[in-house]
């Protein structure tokens, strides 16, 4: 998969960024650095193209997924994770996923169908993956949830049904909502940091 690596001044932990669509790799990396200045960087560019734009999984229509690529996307990701820990040395034990809509969307796919491969997760302005109950468990996982009240493209209460299943499945989920709409704001960025630093 197209990345980008940075390596940080502490190699234990590893941030895995995942844009918006018609995002890139480099789109959340001031994001990722805000919140944690010293961790590895390994922010990915999704294989999907939508007219020109990156995505990480097919969509038929906006907020209708192809469950079947999200399922194909999924793998590919996880093995790709495994190949880029080989490569640049870092764990696989201790990866925070940090992503923004699209990219929020397959990292909590990625949770329904592998469990706890992030330790940590940042959703900015996530939604329900995928229909299926998950059988993973999230014992070992925390997630921040950001989500805007307005927001035209992720119904809040889709939101809320995800934070419910994510919870269900054993993972501390800290669910914060904004009087705003879709965008990701300064004000989520720093709640996610705080969150980020009260939890590792
Ligand atoms: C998605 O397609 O993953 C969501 O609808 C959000 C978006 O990226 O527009």
């Amino acid at each position: 998969m197209k990345h980008k690596f940075i390596k940080g001044t502490d190699n234990t932990r590893t941030l895995v960024l995942f844009h918006g669509t018609g995002g890139n790799e480099n789109d959340l990396i001031p994001v990722a650095q805000m919140i944690d200045s010293e961790a590895n960087i390994l922010s990915l560019r999704g294989n999907v193209n939508e007219n020109g734009m990156n995505r990480f999984f097919r969509r038929i229509q906006e907020g209708v997924f192809d469950e079947e690529d999200i399922r194909y996307r999924a793998r590919e990701i996880i093995e790709f994770l495994e190949t880029a820990a080989e490569e640049y040395g870092f764990s696989l034990n201790a990866l925070a996923g940090l992503g923004y809509s699209n990219g929020a969307n397959i990292i909590a796919a990625i949770h329904y169908l592998y469990g706890s491969v992030f330790t940590k997760s940042i959703l900015f302005h996530p939604m329900v993956p995928l229909k299926e109950t998950p059988a993973s468990k999230l014992q070992e996982t925390s997630i921040y949830i950001g989500a805007g009240e307005n927001d035209p493209i992720v119904p809040l209460n889709n939101t809320l049904a995800l934070e419910k299943t994510l919870s269900e499945m054993g993972a501390d989920v800290s669910l914060h909502t904004y009087k705003r709409g879709h965008s990701l704001t300064q004000e989520e960025v720093q709640d996610a940091s705080s969150w980020y630093h009260q939890t590792f």
